[in-house]
């Protein structure tokens, strides 16, 4: 559940209207609904409330300052992937204490800067990364927090190029090897076992593949726990959100029909794991990106054209697949609504963006109200892997964010000027 909603006519981000927030600062735009945000983030606490747990945001799907802080402010801690992520929780008033560091390619630099900032955990993913920290933590004359992501060989059932824990995939350490990997970094003396790590796969919409996972590896966590005095088990993010036409449908007709009837909720997820986890007696890590910022934001854009070509009706908008990559590159379905509600027949339409690829389209042969120049269009669900996956391809600025909370709206992040594109380049010193 989010809240965008018509009210009357209009779209309405909690009690600002859409389009007033698009006229004053322009589109391309992300709008954030801060209730949402904290909502989501409340929900799955509570429900996860019988266990010792702590939920790690990742970073990753959604890095906005204001988001970061709003989910500091409510305990949250944060599931980072590189040494800007950390930089950015701790400019956003996070806890580096509170941070777990994953990703398979931590360089020295960021090994160092975690340790000197007192990461919770380092989530390795091989044993080679195992001996750098351990080398580091040794020229710092420190000892570092380690846990191992553990590749659980399970098919998440979800998009090919978001699937994680397979052996076709990069992440982890296969499970046959964990117990003697953990075994043998006793050894390296700058290491302490602090946990163990598993993370499936991303935009999971059933509970079945998560217990899968856990039954899992359970006798293994345990097995571990006693070994090597661990304090915790993260199960990863991974909880899928609703794309589908919910809004435009309308609410209540959708939340009747029988696809609501199996979506995955809090409710669900932790009524299915709680009962497997709470046995263990170790604190429980969660790393949910887009389960809480997903449905938080919307982008918005504006029609510069219709254009109807052969077979096809083409809204031809301002944002592209610079601003929000997932339709061009996972195939992933958005839902698009007008800032303002009209009557009237739908028209098969492609929202396609202004880049010079057949790749730059949001949606094909959709069904859509009709629209004119200066219309406005939103973006459903792009809180999460939206903004943060960006570019300038095309010379494109990178958009502006909106906050809002309630009545009140904010900048979060000014629109890029297009000079500020090229500030770094310089013309090499022969071409001069
Ligand atoms: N933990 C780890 C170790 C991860 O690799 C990920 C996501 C998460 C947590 C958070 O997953 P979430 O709860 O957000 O599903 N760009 C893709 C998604 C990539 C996810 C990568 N890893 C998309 O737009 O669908």
């Amino acid at each position: 559940m989010h809240d965008f909603r018509y009210l009357g006519k209009r779209l309405f981000c909690e009690g600002v209207g859409v389009e007033t927030l698009a006229k004053r600062f322009g589109t391309p735009l992300y709008v954030y609904s801060q209730r949402t945000l904290t909502r989501h983030f409340q929900e799955l606490d509570r429900a996860m409330s019988p266990v010792e747990h702590l939920i790690c945001f990742a970073v990753k799907s959604n890095s906005n300052q204001s988001m970061l802080r709003t989910l500091a402010n409510l305990g949250s801690g944060f599931d980072i992937v590189s040494g800007g992520e950390l930089a950015r929780v701790i400019s956003a008033g996070g806890d580096p204490r509170q941070c777990v560091f994953a990703g398979v390619g931590k360089t020295e630099v960021e090994i160092e800067f975690a340790l000197r900032r007192g990461v919770y955990s380092f989530n390795a993913e091989s044993e080679a990364e195992l001996h750098r920290i351990n080398r580091v933590a040794a020229r710092l004359n420190k000892v570092a927090p380690v846990a191992v992501r553990v590749n659980p060989d399970v098919a998440a059932q979800t998009h090919t190029k978001i699937t994680t824990g397979t052996y076709e995939n990069k992440f982890g350490i296969a499970f046959e090897q964990v117990d003697a990997v953990y075994a043998r970094a006793r050894r390296l003396k700058n290491l302490r076992w602090r946990g163990v790590q598993m993370h499936i796969g991303s935009q999971i919409t059933a509970v079945r593949p998560f217990a899968q996972a856990v039954r899992k590896v359970l006798p293994l966590v345990r097995r571990l726990k006693e070994r090597h005095e661990l304090e915790f088990f993260s199960i990863g993010g991974g909880l899928g959100i609703i794309y589908q036409p919910a809004l435009a449908s309308g609410m209540a007709q959708w939340w009747n029909s029988a696809a609501a009837k199996n979506i995955l909720t809090p409710e669900t997820y932790a009524a299915r794991l709680v009962p497997l986890l709470k046995p263990l007696g170790l604190k429980i890590l969660l790393e949910p990106g887009r389960f809480i910022s997903g449905n938080a934001g919307i982008l918005v854009t504006r029609v510069e054209y219709v254009k109807r070509t052969g077979r096809k009706n083409f809204v031809i908008v301002d944002a592209a697949m610079n601003d929000l990559i997932r339709p061009a590159f996972y195939e992933a379905y958005h839902e698009i609504v007008p800032l303002t509600r009209q009557g009237g027949a739908l028209i098969k339409s492609d929202v396609v963006g202004p880049i010079c690829e057949s790749g730059d389209f949001f949606c094909k042969d959709r069904p859509l109200p009709k629209v004119g120049e200066g219309d406005f269009l939103a973006l459903l669900s792009a809180g999460a892997y939206g903004f943060v996956m960006a570019s300038n391809y095309n010379t494109r600025s990178l958009a502006a964010e909106v906050l809002v909370n309630g009545k009140l709206a904010a900048v979060v992040r000014e629109r890029q000027s297009v000079k500020e594109i090229w500030a770094g380049e310089k013309v090499a010193p022969w071409l001069k």
